[in-house]
């Protein structure tokens, strides 16, 4: 990684420096990669970026394993074109890592040796076609909730890398929403197969937004650069507060006895999430977690003649230019 100098606490500068930067942030200024910017500020860029770029890339193997079971050859395109934009965001996020001055290799390095995190929601299993519609309905809406909210970070490339994602998301969520409601019309068989995904699917969702604000080390710091603007619980509440009443109203009831409405808040109150599994999962401990990172290695192996082919093909159009 490229260490970049200005900006580290010993330069004599820095507390001005700092000063000026977060009243840029204040005024609503987004922070382009040329400026000065502390380096616990480009760390926590990379790390969030970095980590959310995996999570588009391994976020392609749950649902791209049922593109050649898809049951009809219109669910059949919306699953590829689903699966192929994952491929694009990670491309999107990857590029928006890599102006702060660390390197695809390292990112792809530190996936493949499974240093690096990614989302929890990618280490489960996807066991029928149902759990195809619950992932675009709940997971893209959780990621989409999350999503909009960096839309609005201070930080410019990945500001506008989520503009775009989030309109793609948009179009993963409504896809997955349309399904689930015509399988929760349908047959006993398949509102059975969709009640189970919901099942399976309900509180690695709700984990998918991080652990609760008293948890979660990395927010307060986030909330004070502009890199979030909403913490985990809030993205979690506005979760909540949407799909909640769209399932009930669908005739689908989230597993977990103790949600009810607080007549006096106006919100869903969801009851214990169990934190054990998400840390279990986390650090590598989940159902999918070897088999997304053997996925990961093999296609990243099976890729290799290309990467090496591009190479040689710009190296000799390199050549021909200087003669
Ligand atoms: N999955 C995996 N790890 C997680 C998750 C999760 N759902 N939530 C939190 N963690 C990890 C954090 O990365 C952090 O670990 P680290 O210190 O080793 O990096 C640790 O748990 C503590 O969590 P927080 O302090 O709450 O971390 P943070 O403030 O960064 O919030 C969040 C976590 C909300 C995921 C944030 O990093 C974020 O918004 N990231 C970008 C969005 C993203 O990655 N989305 C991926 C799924 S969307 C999709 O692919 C469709």
């Amino acid at each position: 990684m490229v260490k970049l100098r200005i900006g580290y606490p010993e330069d004599p500068d820095y507390q001005e420096r700092l000063e000026e930067f977060e009243a840029r942030i204040a005024r609503g200024e987004k922070i382009e990669p040329g400026d000065w910017m502390p380096a616990e500020y480009r760390r926590q860029l990379i790390r969030m970026i970095s980590q959310h770029a995996h999570s588009e890339w391994v976020g392609m193997l749950p649902e791209g394993a049922w593109i050649p079971r898809a049951p009809s050859l219109r669910r059949k395109l919306i699953l590829l074109a689903k699966v192929q934009d994952e491929a694009g965001h990670g491309q999107y996020l990857y590029h928006a890592a890599e102006t702060l001055g660390v390197t695809r290799e390292e990112m792809v390095e530190a996936l493949l040796s499974g240093k690096a995190k990614y989302s929890n929601i990618f280490n489960y299993p996807t066991l029928t076609w149902a759990d195809v519609g619950i992932i675009g309905w709940l997971v893209d809406g959780m990621a989409i909730k999350n999503q909009t909210m960096l839309a609005q970070c201070s930080y410019g490339p990945y500001s506008r890398a989520m503009v775009r994602i989030c309109a793609e998301e948009t179009f993963h969520h409504k896809q997955g929403k349309e399904a689930v409601l015509l399988y929760a019309k349908g047959s006993p068989k398949q509102r059975r197969m969709v009640q189970d995904a919901l099942n399976r699917w309900w509180w690695p969702t709700l984990m998918m937004a991080g652990p609760h604000d008293t948890d979660s080390p990395h927010t307060p710091l986030l909330l004070r650069w502009g890199i979030k603007t909403k913490t985990n619980d809030q993205i979690r509440q506005e979760f909540l507060d949407e799909h909640v009443p769209e399932l009930l109203e669908a005739g689908l009831v989230p597993p977990d006895p103790e949600l009810r409405y607080d007549e006096k808040t106006g919100h869903w109150v969801h009851g214990p999430i169990p934190w054990d599994e998400f840390w279990k999962v986390i650090n590598g401990e989940g159902p999918m977690n070897r088999h997304r990172l053997l996925a990961r290695q093999r296609a990243h192996e099976e890729g290799r003649w290309v990467r090496e082919a591009l190479e040689a093909y710009s190296k000799r159009r390199l050549a021909q230019a200087a003669d």
